[in-house]
């Protein structure tokens, strides 16, 4: 039997490493997309993202875009409007939407056709306008809203001609990495990124076509738009 075809973006670290390295196995054939893992493969260059899904080809069972931006050495979360800069709002955009949508614009058309196949983006709980309570954090916010909008267009036009094909976007809970270490509260419910990882991929089992596009959370609760 053919192992099942699985593609992890974003495999260089945090969830998305916790995320290949839970589903490396018998019967599984797992890519490892990245920076530095995949020659030249970058979101912000669309030919790059092109060339890995030509690599790998079709018939693809499961692939998640674990890719994301929150902070660098210049750029922090805005805490009011006053911090906000056209240029870390264009950044946060670049990774955080615009090149997840490149990756569901070349990755989507290989999906399998005639059997089950799930595309999950990881997005954030904060990227939730109806559940937007306490403000700050603007770029990241709109960011996510925009990647959780283009998932769901993007699960519309991919249910016209997949029937088995579920495309969804995650929220992966709070986990420790790199992404969270300077904001994460003690008390919260802190995974570990190979906790994440086994939620998720349960959460991503469960999932049926009658629940694509949405945004579910690391527990398969769904969160509101
Ligand atoms: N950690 C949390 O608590 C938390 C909470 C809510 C949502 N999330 C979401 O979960 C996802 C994974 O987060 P994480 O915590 O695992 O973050 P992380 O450890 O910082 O990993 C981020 C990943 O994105 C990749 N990436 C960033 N910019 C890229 C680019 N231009 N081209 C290609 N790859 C790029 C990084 O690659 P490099 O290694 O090459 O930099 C890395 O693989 C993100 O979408 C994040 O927003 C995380």
């Amino acid at each position: 039997m053919e192992p099942m075809s699985i593609v992890i973006i974003g495999a260089t670290r945090g969830i998305g490493a916790a995320l290949a390295d839970a589903l490396d196995g018998p019967g599984r054939a797992v890519t490892r997309i990245g920076r530095g893992i995949t020659p030249g493969f970058d979101l912000l260059d669309e030919a790059s993202i092109a060339r890995a899904a030509e690599a790998v080809g079709p018939g693809l069972r499961l692939v998640i875009d674990a890719t994301g931006f929150l902070y660098n050495d210049r750029i922090k979360p805005e805490k009011s409007l006053r911090q906000l800069d056209p240029a870390h709002l264009a950044y946060s955009f670049a990774v955080n939407a615009t090149g997840p949508a490149l990756v569901m614009k070349h990755f989507l058309p290989l999906l399998a056709a005639d059997e089950r196949a799930v595309f999950a983006t990881l997005s954030a709980r904060v990227g939730s306008i109806s559940d937007n309570h306490l403000g700050g954090w603007y770029s990241y916010r709109a960011a996510k809203a925009a990647l959780n909008q283009l998932m769901r267009t993007a699960a519309i036009e991919l249910a016209r001609t997949r029937k088995h094909a579920i495309c969804v976007a995650l929220h992966p809970g709070t986990v420790e990495t790199d992404l969270s270490r300077p904001f994460a509260k003690a008390g919260l419910d802190l995974q570990t990124p190979a906790q994440s990882a086994q939620r998720l991929l349960a959460v991503i089992d469960g999932l049926t076509p009658a629940q694509t596009g949405l945004l579910f959370d690391h527990m398969g609760k769904q969160i509101p738009f």
